[in-house]
């Protein structure tokens, strides 16, 4: 197994949301989808990587029949922004249409990430009955850009989180809580 290595909560300097509080609210999200989307075909499209555990949890509350799929966009840099391209890296495996979609992101933060990769209107564009979006994380101080959030779970303030799915350097997505790093982490001090 090679050399241990310290546990990740070593480097973690806050817990912001706990596994109960993340599970509590998780666990209300899907209720009200379950109501909201009653008799209707829904299906969950998560942005991979950061939604995957959200989703896996989200979709054990809900309670009417429901399908899931997952696509990868490309996480832009200055030049992508400029340009306005963000590709798809990885898309559905099945067709979407007359199907009721929610997109299920980990955070929305700028808002670069769903307006560059135009993933709303692409879904629509499927002849989707409809498509909303669901996100974990909602950070509207930092936001630059519009975007529509129908449903969300927790709002943070501006401060870089990992766990839950969210990652530091591909890092720490794996811890059930959310926090924030320490600071000697980024190399800071
Ligand atoms: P946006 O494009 O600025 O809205 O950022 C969205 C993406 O950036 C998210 O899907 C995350 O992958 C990443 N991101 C933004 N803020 C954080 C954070 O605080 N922790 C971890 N990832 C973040
Ligand atoms: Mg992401």
């Amino acid at each position: 197994m090679g050399q241990q290595k310290p546990p990740l909560t070593n480097d973690i300097a806050q817990v912001l949301l706990s596994e109960e509080q993340i599970q509590e609210r998780v666990k209300e999200l899907g209720e009200q989808i379950s109501r909201d989307y009653e008799g209707k075909e829904l299906v969950l499209v998560g942005i991979l990587k950061g939604a995957a555990i959200f989703l896996a949890d989200l979709v054990r509350h809900i309670t009417i029949p429901v399908d899931y799929d997952f696509v990868a966009i490309s996480s832009y840099g200055a030049d992508t922004r400029s340009s306005g391209v963000v590709r798809l890296l990885k898309d559905l495996d099945s067709s979407i249409e007359s199907k009721h979609v929610l997109v299920v992101e980990d955070i929305v933060d700028t808002g670069w990430t769903l307006r560059l990769s135009y993933i709303v209107e692409n879904l629509r564009s499927r002849k989707a009955a409809s498509v909303r979006v669901c996100t974990l994380l909602d950070k509207p101080s930092r936001r630059a850009v519009d975007v529509g959030i129908d449903y969300y779970g927790f709002i943070v303030e501006d401060k870089y989180v990992v766990g839950y799915g969210l990652d530091y350097d591909g890092h720490y997505r794996s811890l059930p809580f959310i926090g924030v790093l320490k600071p000697e982490v980024y190399g800071g001090g």
